[in-house]
């Protein structure tokens, strides 16, 4: 068996995809990893990466990239803060599997406070396998990329944008218990049924069918029995291997990717009222701000393009304006929310066959292609973000795993390195 054979045995016994893990697709990384390291030959890099999980760690970061900013999909948090607003039962628990450095289960912890729940009745647990990313985290120094996309207003004073740092506030950080471990096997020793609310956000793609299968299985035990899965824009729980047991959640935001199981009647959870601050009257320690109303249910608004001369570039100029979004657009989402990928795609190629190009809907077509298993409408569509839209991290790394896929190392791993360069 080669070196690139026996590194690529390692990855995919740690569940990642085939496709990603093949000799070909791992040989730009592994040249890399030898520069690092100063180590001569693949055989003598293969050796070390078996005997150090340090080194297996640094090298499977290079596939599941650590990539991730604070309140990613937004209308998802609007959605666990009305969770959170409703649910009578204290303490809240959160699962956030794959936390990378950190944001998600930060926003997480900040929507908990926002909804009024008491800081004591905050457990956040978040799991990942990258310890470099979890030392990130645990200093609340998240680095200038954290804050990509809108930060709530009702969140704002959770989370300090600097310059060149974003910093979340000692209180959130504090309802966050940061573990190294890798799903499934880190997932087995939890509580089953203990989690109101699960993200597993943006990990599935990088993984094998087996992998998601049974990470699926564990998120699905541990969830209780009227939680909530939240889950990446690309991603659906028939990805899990949960297809038969969840569906979008009634009254949810669109673009939240928010599942319920079928047998529990979902509420809409939007239409709760904002919680008063003085239920923590009978508590020895004072409460927290009083948060802002709710903001109305609002259409997930795809993030800007991060230079003007993109803006300039788009030949359709309907890109990311809630009340510019056409209602059709709407409609395309709110099937993907759905989790009707076929109806999403068919409405979203309608308005693609009348000229639209607008960052908006190549996100969308990007997504639901992806999601429906249409690899190469995908790549079609997010090769248009990355023209409208030259460092949109979120396509180059899509754009990175489908060059992967066809075998073309040298393309993914310049796609790689755009998207890290948009990160740092
Ligand atoms: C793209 S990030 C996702 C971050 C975050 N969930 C989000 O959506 O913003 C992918 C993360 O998956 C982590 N990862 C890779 N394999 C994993 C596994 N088996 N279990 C848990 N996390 C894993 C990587 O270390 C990386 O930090």
């Amino acid at each position: 068996m080669s070196a690139l054979e026996r590194i690529a045995d390692l990855l995919r016994a740690a569940h990642l995809d085939s496709a990603l893990t093949s000799p070909e697709a791992i040989r730009s990384i592994v040249s890399e990893r030898r520069r690092a390291t100063g180590i001569a030959s693949d055989d003598a890099y293969a050796d070390l990466a078996a005997r150090s999980s340090a080194e297996f760690g640094k090298l499977r970061e290079q596939i599941a990239v650590p990539e991730t900013w604070l309140f990613r999909y937004p209308s998802s948090f609007e959605t666990l803060r009305a969770q959170f607003m409703r649910q009578a039962r204290r303490p809240v628990r959160a699962l956030s599997v794959a936390c990378a450095t950190g944001a998600e289960p930060f926003s997480i912890a900040a929507t908990a406070l926002a909804a009024g729940v008491h800081p004591d009745d905050i457990h956040i647990l978040a799991i990942d396998p990258n310890p470099d990313a979890l030392e990130r985290a645990r200093t609340g120094d998240l680095g200038r990329m954290a804050a990509r996309g809108e930060i709530p207003n009702w969140a704002q004073q959770y989370v300090t944008v600097l310059p060149n740092n974003v910093r979340v506030a000692p209180e959130a950080r504090a309802c966050v218990d940061l573990r190294e471990g890798s799903a499934p096997a880190a997932l087995f020793e939890l509580e089953r049924g203990s989690f109101d609310a699960v993200f597993c956000r943006n990990l599935a793609i990088y993984l094998s069918d087996t992998g998601r299968r049974a990470i699926g299985e564990q998120l699905d035990a541990l969830l209780h029995p009227d939680g909530i899965l939240y889950l990446g824009h690309a991603e659906r729980p028939a990805l899990f291997g949960l297809e038969s047991g969840f569906e979008s959640v009634q009254g949810g935001q669109p673009g939240a990717f928010a599942f319920a199981r079928r047998s529990v009647a979902t509420p809409a959870v939007n239409s709760v009222p904002p919680v008063q601050s003085d239920r923590w009257a009978d508590r020895d320690r004072a409460p927290l701000p009083q948060t802002s109303p709710a903001r109305p249910a609002t259409i997930a608004a795809p993030k800007p393009p991060s230079s003007n001369a993109a803006a300039a570039r788009t030949p359709v100029t309907v890109t990311s304006n809630e009340p510019t979004e056409s209602k059709m657009l709407q409609s395309a989402r709110a099937a993907a929310d759905a989790g009707d990928l076929h109806k999403a795609a068919d409405i979203a190629e309608r308005i693609h066959s009348t000229g639209d190009r607008s960052l908006a809907l190549m996100e969308l077509l990007g997504a639901v292609h992806l999601g429906l298993g249409d690899v190469i409408s995908a790549e079609s569509a997010w090769r248009q973000v990355v023209y409208l839209d030259p460092q949109n991290v979120e396509a180059l790394l899509h754009l990175a795993i489908l060059a992967d896929r066809r075998g073309d190392a040298a393309l993914a791993q310049r796609y790689r390195a755009r998207a890290a360069k948009g990160t740092s």
